[in-house]
């Protein structure tokens, strides 16, 4: 197995988390239908986001926690919510690829949720 190198390595492991986060028992209600996406805006965020984690690539732009705060709003988000967002997409990653971009990125992701679950916390 290689490591993410380009944008079309983003893209990929993106769509296959999706897929799977989409099907989840647990949280897939919250994308499908909690917060009534529209899919073709969406997914091009996502792989901004990613590419400028773990390419350095500018141009995302975006309010993460934000976005959040908000969706917790309509939809309380628990520690079990986050904990199958993080094993879903250590998962993917992890079937994926191999190497430090890769370990980068579940890393990040886990950083990122902490924050996340945080300023959520004293949203409330
Ligand atoms: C329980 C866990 C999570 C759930 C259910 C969840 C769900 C969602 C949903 C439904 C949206 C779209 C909101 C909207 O446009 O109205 C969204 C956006 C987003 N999420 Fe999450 N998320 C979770 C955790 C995370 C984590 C841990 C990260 C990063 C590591 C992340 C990164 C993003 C990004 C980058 C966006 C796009 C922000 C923007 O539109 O500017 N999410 N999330």
């Amino acid at each position: 197995m290689r490591d993410i190198t380009s944008e079309e390595d983003v893209k990929l492991f993106i769509d296959a988390f999706y897929e799977k986060v989409k099907a989840d028992a647990k949280i897939g209600y919250i994308f499908n239908e909690v917060a009534d996406l529209n899919w073709e805006e969406h997914m091009p965020k996502i792989y901004r986001f990613w590419e400028s984690i773990l390419l350095g690539k500018p141009g995302f732009q975006g309010d993460v926690m934000g976005v959040h705060i908000r969706l917790n709003k309509k939809e309380k988000l628990t520690s079990d919510h986050f904990d199958k967002w993080i094993a879903l997409f250590t998962e993917t990653v992890r079937e994926m690829y191999d190497g430090s971009v890769a370990n980068e990125a579940i890393n990040r992701a886990n950083i990122i949720r902490r924050t996340m679950e945080y300023n959520i916390l004293q949203s409330r």
